[in-house]
């Protein structure tokens, strides 16, 4: 059986103070939860993750990576530089980044690439508007979205990818796909990792679900087959949330 990740993405929130309370919390009371976990913490503070989780079972990473290695790209920040600070996760392709930033498929599949060549590992974000959902366009969505970074990395480096699954309608608004919405969604990424990777090794891929995953739905999600565990927004910021969602897994 595949373990259970789950990983907070705190987007543009924390101060040193916040972090530094947050981050004990957690640690305090991870006791002997069986789910790994990581936080994605704004690129400031990873140093301050680094000197408070290094050598706890809390791993850290970023939220988005340059395709670039070095060089005149004001604002931008490398992937060795992530690794320098012992990051393990960077979040590609967040549909904040894809809806804000204009970054497409070929930019987030760069990206992956990017992480995985320093070393790191990319959590692959894929996810359909609402719109789109309604429009019954949400398979095909998702499908180029992972399409695009299967065909830009090699099958030996899409075995060390995650994969998460973020129903954009589902993001900071309180709804929640439903565990078979989700699943079914699941299953049609793992079954379009099988195809590049094959069987093995597609069954031992981690597929996150994101978009208002809380304590009071978490444990239902994640037992759905597919569903390897979850990338928390809103409730990744107080401890108490994100311990009850780790321990849920
Ligand atoms: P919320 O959990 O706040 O809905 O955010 C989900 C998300 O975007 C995680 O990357």
């Amino acid at each position: 059986m595949r373990s259970k990740l789950v990983v907070g993405n705190w987007k543009m929130n924390g101060s040193r103070a916040a972090n530094a309370t947050l981050l004990s919390g957690i640690v305090a009371g991870l006791g002997g939860a069986k789910a790994a976990c990581a936080v994605c913490a704004p690129a400031p503070y990873l140093a301050q993750c680094q000197e408070l989780l290094a050598g706890t079972p809390v791993a850290w990473g970023a939220q988005d990576v340059s395709v670039h290695a070095s060089g005149a790209y004001t604002g931008e920040v490398a992937a060795a530089m992530l690794a320098d600070f012992a990051c393990r996760y960077v979040i590609v392709g967040h549909s904040e980044r894809r809806a804000y930033h204009g970054e497409g498929n070929e930019l987030v599949a760069r990206k992956a690439k990017a992480a995985l060549d320093a070393g790191l590992t990319p959590i692959v974000c894929v996810g359909e508007t609402l719109a789109q959902r309604e429009a019954n366009q949400t398979a095909a969505v998702v499908g180029e979205q992972l399409g695009t970074v299967l065909e830009t990395l090699s099958p030996e480096e899409v075995t060390k990818i995650v994969v998460a699954y973020e129903p954009v309608w589902a993001i900071g608004t309180g709804k929640t796909a439903t565990p078979a919405m989700a699943q079914e969604v699941h299953a049609q990424l793992r079954a379009q990792l099988k195809v590049r990777v094959g069987k093995e090794a597609a069954q031992q891929l981690h597929i996150l679900y994101g978009g208002s995953m809380k304590p009071d739905n978490a444990a239902e999600l994640m037992a759905q087959p597919d569903i390897d565990g979850g990338l928390i927004g809103g409730a990744s910021l107080k401890a108490a949330e994100f311990l009850a969602i780790i321990n849920a897994a």
